[in-house]
């Protein structure tokens, strides 16, 4: 049977203080530029978004812009009210 030292438990603890102040820190989310509430936003699925956003549509993204499909991830929509999907 294993005994746990004092030291072991002061980890276990700090362990878990840092995995909780890591779930507080604010989503990238809130950092970067919404979707704007125009009509042709609203009730999209991530799929949709490269219909306009991508190389030779009608608004392409930043050359600088990471090159990733999950969108919702860094973009709010407005349809989310603000709340986390
Ligand atoms: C029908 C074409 C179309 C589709 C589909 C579309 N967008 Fe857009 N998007 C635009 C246009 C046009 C603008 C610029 C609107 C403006 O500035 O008023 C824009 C602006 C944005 C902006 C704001 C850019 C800024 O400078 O603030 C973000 C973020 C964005 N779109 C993300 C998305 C995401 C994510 C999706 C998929 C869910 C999506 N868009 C789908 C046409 C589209
Ligand atoms: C890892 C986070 C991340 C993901 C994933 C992401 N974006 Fe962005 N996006 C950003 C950031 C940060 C900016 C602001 C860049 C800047 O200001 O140079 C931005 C800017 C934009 C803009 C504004 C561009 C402009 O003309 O100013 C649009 C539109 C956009 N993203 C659409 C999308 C679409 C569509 C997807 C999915 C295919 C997507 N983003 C996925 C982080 C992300």
């Amino acid at each position: 049977m294993i005994t746990l030292r004092r030291a072991d438990w002061l980890f276990a603890g700090a362990v878990v203080l840092v995995i909780i102040g890591v779930s507080l820190l604010p989503s990238p989310r809130d950092r970067n530029p919404a979707m704007p509430a125009t009509p042709e936003h609203r009730g999209l699925f991530e799929k949709d978004c490269v219909r306009c956003h991508a190389t030779g549509q009608s608004r392409p993204l930043p050359e600088r812009h990471p090159g990733r499909q999950d969108c919702f991830r860094c973009h709010k929509g407005p349809d989310m009210a603000g709340g986390k999907s």
